[in-house]
């Protein structure tokens, strides 16, 4: 306890050493407040500079889909090898456990889903946010969306001013809809319009024909959606492809919860995120974890 008595003087003040300055590791959030830095730092690998995210929020949209019927049994135990999970609140308090203690992207926002007109969207009070100790709020930026462009790039702006109030950063998501184009014009207007208007990291798709244009022409980290299922080693040289042309992570939800090894494939995807495997030394990863439950990759740790 702090004491009046018995102190040692105070004498190590490393007088002529300045003090040490640290750069931050990702880009475009140097002058971030510290609030958002912390919590930027607990979503991405500050050695890889990326992030593996677990995203399982399609049912606001999709109701039970498939892979996310029973959350308790096939999502939980998936947890503990992502880096950070993407879900709704509602899922949040019946199924995950708080002991899971991984960063949080929280579906800020909810609206219509596939059986109207997608995108018509509402923020949730930043008061949950925080009650739910969050550590990025994601919202749907439908850009291009005739009907609902305006609305949610005003429901990106109001969390952004939520998240500078409140030090927590926002994860703007680029929508999808039946119009939208996944070109690089297209993804790189998307994501750009988000950084403009103040969002700290963007996830967006991943598109085969000029993707390094849509990364270096946003100014904050891109995580790329996973989309819908395809063959294991499509899925991975889909990641490898994205991250060598720029993108700071995954954001993956079917292409991990609808295979046939779950696991196997997370910790393939971590391969490539976090240790820079091909794609064949990922898979090998992924096969070896389906057939023994086990494998040699640096993030199984069996
Ligand atoms: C839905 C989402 C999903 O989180 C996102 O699409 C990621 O999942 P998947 O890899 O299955 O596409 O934002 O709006």
């Amino acid at each position: 306890m702090a004491d009046n008595e018995g102190n040692i003087a105070a004498k190590d003040y490393g007088i002529g050493v300045p003090q040490k300055q640290e750069g931050f590791f990702l880009k475009g959030n140097e002058n971030a407040s510290y609030g958002i830095k912390s919590r930027l730092s607990q979503v991405f690998n500050q050695k890889s500079g990326h992030t593996v995210m677990l995203a399982f929020d399609h049912g606001f949209i999709m109701g039970p889909t498939s892979g996310l019927e029973r959350i308790d049994l096939t999502i939980n135990p998936l947890i503990q090898y992502s880096d950070c999970i993407m879900c709704t609140r509602g899922i949040l308090r019946s199924v995950v456990p708080p002991t899971c203690n991984k960063p949080i992207s929280y579906r800020f926002d909810s609206g219509t889903t596939i059986l109207t007109s997608l995108n018509d969207e509402t923020l949730h009070d930043v008061e949950e946010a925080i009650r739910l100790n969050v550590s990025l709020m994601a919202v749907m930026v439908a850009i291009g969306d005739p009907d609902h462009e305006g609305s949610t790039i005003r429901n990106l702006t109001k969390t952004v001013d939520y998240g500078m109030r409140y030090g927590i950063p926002t994860l703007g998501v680029t929508a999808v809809g039946k119009n939208l184009t996944r070109d690089a014009r297209y993804l790189g207007l998307a994501t750009r319009v988000c950084a403009e208007n103040g969002a700290n990291v963007i996830k967006t798709y991943y598109c085969d024909e000029g993707f390094e244009k849509v990364t270096n022409g946003c100014p904050v980290p891109i995580v790329i959606a996973g989309g819908k299922k395809l063959p294991e080693k499509d899925a991975l040289a889909l990641a490898r492809n994205a991250i060598d042309q720029g993108a700071a992570g995954v954001d993956m939800g079917r292409n991990i919860f609808q295979s046939d090894s779950p696991v196997g494939m997370l910790l393939a995807v971590r391969e490539i995120v976090h240790n820079g495997a091909t794609v064949d030394q990922a898979f090998d990863c992924y096969e070896t974890y389906k057939n023994t439950g086990t494998c040699n990759c640096c993030c199984c740790g069996k």
